[in-house]
């Protein structure tokens, strides 16, 4: 007998950044001035994220495509990754990701890709902490409250059954 499972989904939705605590809004005006530093000479789809470490400090990444296109980074994981190296005792705790186009308009709230929900996922296990995700989109908002809600059933340390340092 099959049984079903469900697993539920809530996140907000915000039509402005000033609709938004300062915090939030300093994080999404700057991701949103990230992506206009994007390299994305490929796609022509310009991206930013900006992480909030626990000390309110920020750091940003853009997307860095390359010729090779798997070489290819994503805002998120340089964001992360950038954090990661810079601050490593100071824990993540926001991430907000903002998407241009080559016109330079705003798109859409752009979702991290799988890749990335599996770094988000690492740091939120790395740290014990929820990190907050802020999709930015033109005329909308999205707020989720923990990454690891955006890949359930995910693989993480639990089923490689090893301790890490
Ligand atoms: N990209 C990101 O940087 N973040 C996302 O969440 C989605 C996709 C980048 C990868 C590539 O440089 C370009 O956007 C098009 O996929």
């Amino acid at each position: 007998m099959a049984k079903a499972i469900n697993i539920p989904f809530i996140y907000e939705e915000y039509n402005r950044p000033e609709d938004l605590n300062p915090d939030d809004r300093e994080l999404i005006l700057t991701a949103r001035d990230a992506a206009l530093k994007a390299y994305a000479p490929y796609s022509g789809f310009l991206v930013g994220a900006a992480v909030r470490l626990n000390s309110g400090k920020i750091v940003v990444g853009t997307n860095v495509e390359n010729a090779a296109f798997p070489s290819g980074i994503c805002a998120e994981r340089n964001a992360l990754s950038n954090a990661s190296a810079n601050h490593p005792d100071d824990i993540p705790v926001a991430l907000a990701i903002a998407a241009a186009t080559a016109d330079g308009m705003d798109a859409g709230p752009v979702s991290p890709c799988g890749n990335c929900r599996q770094v988000i996922a690492e740091e939120e296990y790395r740290s014990g902490k929820n990190i907050r995700i802020l999709l930015s989109g033109k005329d909308k908002i999205q707020i989720i409250e923990k990454g690891g809600e955006l890949l359930p059933l995910q693989f993480n340390r639990n089923n490689l059954k090893l301790n890490p340092r």
